[in-house]
């Protein structure tokens, strides 16, 4: 029975320094997540987060159409969920001079499901920046993440926000979910889609204390990133700002309750050509 709709990648060059390996999953009743990577051409090559891992996919070979892997200099891991680390471990074997730039847990993490040599690691905590040659990178952590390695980051030479979970949002469609730019999703239907990602990804947002919460903005508003990009949301340019009210409303959104198991029986029976069970 498909859960998954398997739908190869696509390659959008946004700028010619920033390339998104575009790819997505459709997940019953929620839709289609968004999962990009990103490829930074600075002086020395970044590769930000490393995608699926799902049988049919081949991150190497997608990266091979944007680069060289063997030329990766750094793969920055914004968190190691499965989500996140599908060709981690293919493309340190494809680019010999690469380092995993993540957070002391991050490395724990990651080594429970491969073994990680420490020498393949480079630490960035949140506030610490990461020197690329011709540029560096900032780590912040995001507003909203479900992991507690998780740090994203600002490229101080164009400004551009990398922002790992934050600002997700499921959408309708494949090819939305694999979209070069997020206003082609109508801005109401965005603001819902990214409320539900929010609550979903980061329930712990509705416990919160809200000024608390509301300050750990600051970094975006003081840096107003014209462009984020975000592991599960199609790049987003020029909408910053609309984003975070967005994401200012998720302490009081209605709390996401996942399908008990009466709803996965009709859900299974759905996908029956006769209606009947599995
Ligand atoms: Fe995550
Ligand atoms: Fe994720």
């Amino acid at each position: 029975m498909p859960l998954q709709k398997v739908r190869p990648g696509t390659v959008h060059r946004l700028r010619p320094d920033i390339s998104v390996l575009a790819d997505s999953l459709e997940v019953p009743g929620i839709g289609h997540i968004p999962v990009n990577a990103f490829v930074l051409l600075g002086a020395e090559p970044v590769v930000v987060d490393t995608g699926l891992g799902l049988p049919d996919r081949n991150f190497v070979e997608a990266l091979s159409a944007v680069l060289d892997p063997a030329d990766v200099r750094w793969i920055w891991l914004t968190h190691p969920d499965r989500d996140h680390t599908g060709g981690i471990f293919d493309l340190l074997a494809a680019a010999p001079k690469a380092r995993v730039v993540t957070t002391f847990i991050g490395a724990g993490i990651l080594s429970c499901e491969h073994p990680l040599p420490l020498d393949r690691a480079h630490l960035v905590n949140p506030g610490e920046t990461l020197d690329i040659g011709d540029r560096t990178l900032t780590g912040f952590r995001p507003p909203l993440f479900d992991n507690p390695a998780t740090v994203g980051f600002f490229d101080d030479h164009s400004g551009v926000c990398f922002s790992s979970d934050c600002f997700g949002a499921p959408l309708p469609t494949a090819d939305l979910a694999q979209a070069d730019d997020v206003r082609d999703v109508a801005v109401e239907e965005l603001r819902t889609a990214q409320l539900l990602w929010a609550t979903v990804d980061s329930p712990w947002v509705q416990t919160v204390d809200v000024e608390k919460y509301l300050r750990t903005f600051d970094s975006l508003k003081d840096r107003k990133p014209d462009l984020v990009l975000s592991t599960h949301l199609p790049p987003a340019a020029g909408i910053t700002g609309a984003m975070l009210d967005t994401l200012a409303t998720a302490p009081s959104a209605p709390p996401f309750v996942g399908p008990d198991q009466a709803a996965l029986e009709q859900m299974l029976a759905s996908f029956q050509p006769d209606g009947g069970g599995p």
